[in-house]
């Protein structure tokens, strides 16, 4: 199991071609396919309606995720004032020397030690395409788990924004079960109950320093999310994020100061393929360096992610099988190296 080096470092020292192992075989690169605009109405989605029970705003919520898998969400009750301080916290924190934000390292001894912490995928399979990304990601759910020996003390006001962002995400994570939960016919807590206690929220923040070729690398390689559903919050409106539909490649538009939330690989299986999770990837600019803060909700590790008993019938047979949350989430980050979707292994 091999390191891969800070991307931020080879772009600090002048890098003119990215290396080999960050060049995306020529079928997989951005510019082999088709890249289309997602054709209006966009699908945004004011929470504040759907939490006053709006029936048109339900209506847009489904028709977002039956169309596009995912949903940008507005009236989600983060003021910009706030969101600004996210953006310059989170920015500040990337900005540090890199002793200091080693100092955060996920590699303890050349190993791996936990999901949490300062770095990247460890290199797992021959071959593999390294992401032009770096990421710090921490455990902010349960309170009781959080690792704050890996929390950062610089910027010192990083520790507090990531606290209450999270707290503020928690009523956007509720409500859009809820409603999930009402689409599906299911008791409106439903998914909030099965998203209980025990369950995990972890914060990725993603940095995609600017790339000399962007046409030759990928941000994050196509995937699924190993969540129930993923909160996104993209920072001063970069684009980079698409998705992919039916074979076509789309750019996820930019709203200012809306999230993007889109549906992951456990709520496919539990909604027993009602809902699709969203296959997605970012790209990379010459110009501008992008971040991204992501929530990921995801069930009790002890848990079995397995479709909901009311939603598997003669009509519609189970098609999904069964796997505990902690094997799942395991898994998933071989499967991600290989460049493989971790979906497909539940089907
Ligand atoms: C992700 O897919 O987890 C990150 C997406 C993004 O950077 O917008
Ligand atoms: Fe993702």
């Amino acid at each position: 199991r091999e390191v891969p080096p800070i991307v931020q470092e080879l772009v600090a020292g002048g890098v003119q071609e990215p290396p080999g192992q960050y060049v995306v075989p020529e079928q997989d690169r951005p510019a082999a396919a088709a890249v289309s605009e997602i054709p209006e109405p966009i699908p945004v989605v004011d929470l504040s309606r759907l939490s006053a029970n709006s029936a048109d705003e339900l209506a847009k919520l489904q028709s977002a995720l039956q169309n596009w898998d995912l949903f940008l969400a507005v009236g989600h009750g983060m003021e910009p004032g706030f969101l600004a301080e996210v953006t310059k916290a989170v920015r500040e924190f990337f900005k540090l020397p890199l002793e200091e934000k080693q100092k955060y390292s996920n590699i303890v001894d050349g190993e791996k030690m936990s999901s949490d912490g300062y770095g990247n995928d460890m290199v797992v399979v021959e071959n593999q395409v390294l992401d032009w990304n770096d990421r710090l990601s921490l455990l902010v759910e349960p309170e009781s788990e959080r690792a704050y020996a890996l929390w950062p003390t610089q910027p010192p006001s990083f520790r507090d924004i990531l606290c209450e962002y999270t707290v503020r995400c928690r009523p956007v994570a509720n409500l859009m079960l809820q409603n999930l939960a009402k689409l599906l016919n299911l008791q409106e807590e439903y998914l909030t109950t099965m998203l209980g206690e025990k369950s995990l929220t972890q914060a990725i923040i993603n940095y995609y320093p600017r790339c000399p070729k962007p046409d030759h690398v990928l941000g994050l390689k196509p995937h699924t999310d190993a969540s129930m559903i993923t909160v996104n919050f993209i920072d001063d409106d970069v684009s980079g994020l698409q998705l992919q539909k039916n074979d076509i490649w789309y750019n996820v538009p930019i709203v200012p100061n809306a999230l993007v939330v889109n549906i992951g690989d456990v709520m496919e299986v539990v909604s027993n393929g009602l809902f699709k999770s969203l296959v997605h990837r970012v790209v990379t600019n010459a110009e501008k360096e992008r971040l991204s803060l992501v929530m990921f909700y995801e069930l009790d590790p002890e848990a079995e992610i397995e479709p909901v008993p009311e939603l598997v019938d003669d009509k519609r047979p189970r098609r999904y099988g069964k796997m505990k949350s902690k094997d799942y989430l395991a898994k998933f980050f071989d499967t991600y190296a290989t460049g493989k979707l971790a979906i497909d292994s539940m089907k």
